[in-house]
């Protein structure tokens, strides 16, 4: 860890105009500094440095933060790496902080459940190498499968004894304890429950008798292994994966990754597959920008992995009916996220390897090159060649083409996929817009502000612990942080009940305000980092303290910071919407009561009827005592929502 003096001395030290003249040419446009953005391909310059504020905002991309998020960013490389990178630059020492024992003890069980991955995977590469029944069986199938030796290496392919004491023994024996073996996932005790005494004597290979894919992280460390059974034997599963451990959190890995990242940024495009087997088949293709989800559905997480090196997918999923639901599960994830999302896809329930190896490489090659078609036009063909003899259909398939382009944040993009989809369609593209609008309203809540909150939302890189694709409520957590970001310290008049259940008169801050209301009804933000922010803001507003956003840009979270930088540089004039109510105002500051309050009624009314949601699906489920218990308590949520939308009203027309 470094010490949070250190890195306020990196920060204070590494101007911005000077860290960003170290890779790009500024010149000077007014107070600002400008020149062509790193992050994305342009002629014309929109990358923006901001000296004062110690900000850089491309207004092409998007993208915006501070000098560690730049570097971050620009040569991905982690928050503490960042930071020593800066530091080096800069002379300044770092002498890390001294951990805790809790810490310690979290960083030792990595590293030993590291230690214990890696001689796995030599382990089994020099078992199918050098041993008469890796060689024959292991190395067997995997020549058979077409891989030569220098594929097996790159991807450090190995193959687990049948014996199913092997490996146990031979980690014992190096010395490592059967704790950490059995947490890395390696063994694994038949029948394990918590009363069960760990002995090493009853530990067994979890992988025995299976050809072994090891998964990298992006650094190339081992952390989890799939293993595949030989031949096509039905009595298990085809592929077995790691459990999660302390190194492997399966939502945030990418099998070939770490193989193919260099290839994804040069080629500026990454190919999305199912199975490890796709991956490797590719490369041997001579196609190394690929990556697999492998065996989950892909995440938000995965997403934003690809993202820090292309906009750009291509969906290689098999042809089998399993392929293309999860193809329809990934592509909204895809297009809300900002990226161009093409498909190939493949005939006969083929996937990318057993293509490759019925057509050919040659033939596999020019598929590819030939079959990628935007997912988004394409539905668009498909609808059009219903022709006129099914509208009920063929209406079913605009909508299901609109709600994809209500995903795009970027205005400019979905109103280009408008146009090229009314024209494909012969219809009118107000007809089309119209549509999009109003699953956009649905999705971000009905104000266009929010709107506009959520394009800023969705180009900010956060590692979206929760954040599941346009959850209604999501833009107002955003609208909230950013009024307490810009003007939390500002006093409003409000009222409270006192002791006595008496209203009295009140002037607190805005953000105690905010902070209050959302403390009265338990709320919690959804998404992992407006919680995270939101806590923080809290606990300062106890010893009223109301960060100003300058001193919040050098929040430790990089992902808060850089969310700051976007509420400091595109202040929203909320002038528009307040006009559609037919209010006046001049300025946004003056009307900050107003808006708290409408955000926070927008927001309780969605998180109640999500609440109210999930009652009703629980009583699909339930005994009939139960049911109706439940009944009442959606009875009195929703009289709730009715008050909390009467309250909103009042506010609109008052
Ligand atoms: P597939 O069934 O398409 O396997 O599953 P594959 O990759 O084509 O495998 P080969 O070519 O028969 O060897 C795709 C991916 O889903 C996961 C694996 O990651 C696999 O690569 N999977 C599949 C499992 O985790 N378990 C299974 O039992 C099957
Ligand atoms: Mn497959």
């Amino acid at each position: 860890m470094i010490p949070r003096e250190t890195v306020d001395a990196i920060i204070e030290t590494a101007r911005i105009e000077d860290v960003v003249s170290d890779f790009i040419t500024l010149k000077k446009r007014g107070t600002n500094l400008l020149g062509l953005c790193p992050f994305h391909g342009e002629k014309t310059p929109s990358f923006t440095v901001s000296a004062v504020k110690g900000i850089y905002k491309c207004f092409g991309c998007g993208k915006a933060g501070n000098t560690v998020n730049f570097i971050m960013e620009h040569l991905k490389l982690s928050y503490p790496e960042a930071l020593k990178w800066l530091a080096s630059k800069y002379g300044i020492a770092i002498e890390e902080r001294v951990l805790t024992d809790a810490e310690k003890e979290q960083q030792q069980a990595r590293e030993s459940i590291s230690v214990v991955l890696s001689f796995a995977k030599d382990f089994f590469k020099s078992f199918m190498h050098t041993d008469d029944e890796g060689r024959s069986i292991g190395l067997g199938y995997l020549t058979e499968r077409g891989l030569d030796l220098e594929l097996i290496e790159r991807f450090e392919l190995g193959y687990s004894p049948n014996n199913r004491r092997a490996f146990a023994q031979a980690a014992l024996k190096q010395g490592f304890t059967i704790n950490y073996i059995i947490e890395s996932g390696m063994c694994l005790i038949p029948g394990l429950d918590a009363d069960t005494v760990i002995t090493a004597e009853a530990a067994i290979d979890r992988f025995a008798g299976r050809v072994m894919f090891p998964v990298h992280d992006e650094a190339g460390r081992v952390v989890a292994f799939g293993g595949r059974i030989l031949g096509n034997a039905t009595k298990t599963a085809k592929y077995i994966n790691s459990p999660e451990s302390p190194v492997y959190k399966k939502s945030k890995i990418l099998y070939g990754l770490f193989q193919g990242k260099k290839h994804i940024q040069q080629q500026d495009s990454c190919y999305l597959v199912e199975g490890y087997m796709d991956v490797i088949s590719m490369h041997r293709s001579g196609i190394q920008n690929v990556v697999a989800s492998s065996g989950t559905s892909l995440t938000a997480e995965q997403v934003k992995a690809i993202h820090r090196f292309t906009s750009t997918v291509i969906i290689l999923y098999d042809g089998d009916d399993a392929g293309q639901k999860a193809a329809q599960r990934a592509i909204p994830m895809l297009l809300e996220e900002g990226m161009q999302v093409k498909q190939v896809l493949f005939p006969d329930a083929h996937d990318p390897d057993s293509y490759a190896h019925t057509h050919g490489e040659i033939a596999f090659r020019r598929y590819l090159e030939d079959a990628p078609q935007d997912v988004i036009n394409r539905a668009a063909e498909q609808a059009r060649a219903l022709g006129s003899s099914d509208p009920v259909q063929k209406s079913l398939k605009v909508r299901a083409l609109a709600q994809w382009i209500s995903c795009i944040p970027d205005t400019i993009t979905r109103t280009l996929y408008v146009q090229s989809c009314a024209i494909t369609l012969d219809i009118a593209e107000s007809v089309i817009q119209q549509e999009v609008n109003k699953l956009r309203r649905q999705q971000a809540g009905t104000q266009r502000e929010m709107e506009q909150l959520q394009t800023q939302a969705t180009v900010l890189p956060s590692p979206a612990e929760t954040k599941p694709a346009y959850t209604p409520g999501i833009a107002e957590e955003l609208a909230m942080l950013r009024l307490m970001v810009l003007y939390g310290a500002q006093r409003i008049d409000t009222t409270a009940e006192n002791e006595e259940g008496i209203e009295v008169p009140l002037n607190i801050s805005l953000s105690e305000f905010i902070l209050f209301e959302l403390w009265q009804d338990d709320l919690q933000f959804m998404d992992a980092i407006h919680q995270e922010l939101l806590e923080f803001l809290s606990m300062e507003a106890k010893h009223q303290r109301f960060p100003t956003s300058v001193a919040l840009m050098q929040h430790a979270n990089p992902h808060i910071a850089s969310f700051i930088a976007e509420c400091i540089i595109l202040p929203h004039d909320l002038s528009d919407k307040w006009k559609t109510y037919g209010v006046e105002i001049q300025d946004e500051q003056l009307y900050l009561k107003k808006q708290a309050e409408h955000i926070l009624y927008s927001y309780k009314e969605k998180r109640l009827q999500q609440i109210i949601n999930e009652k009703q699906e629980l009583l699909k489920t339930v005994s009939a005592d139960d049911a109706e218990l439940l009944l009442h308590e959606i009875h009195k949520l929703t009289v709730l929502k009715s008050e909390v939308n009467a309250l909103m009203g009042r506010i609109i027309t008052k």
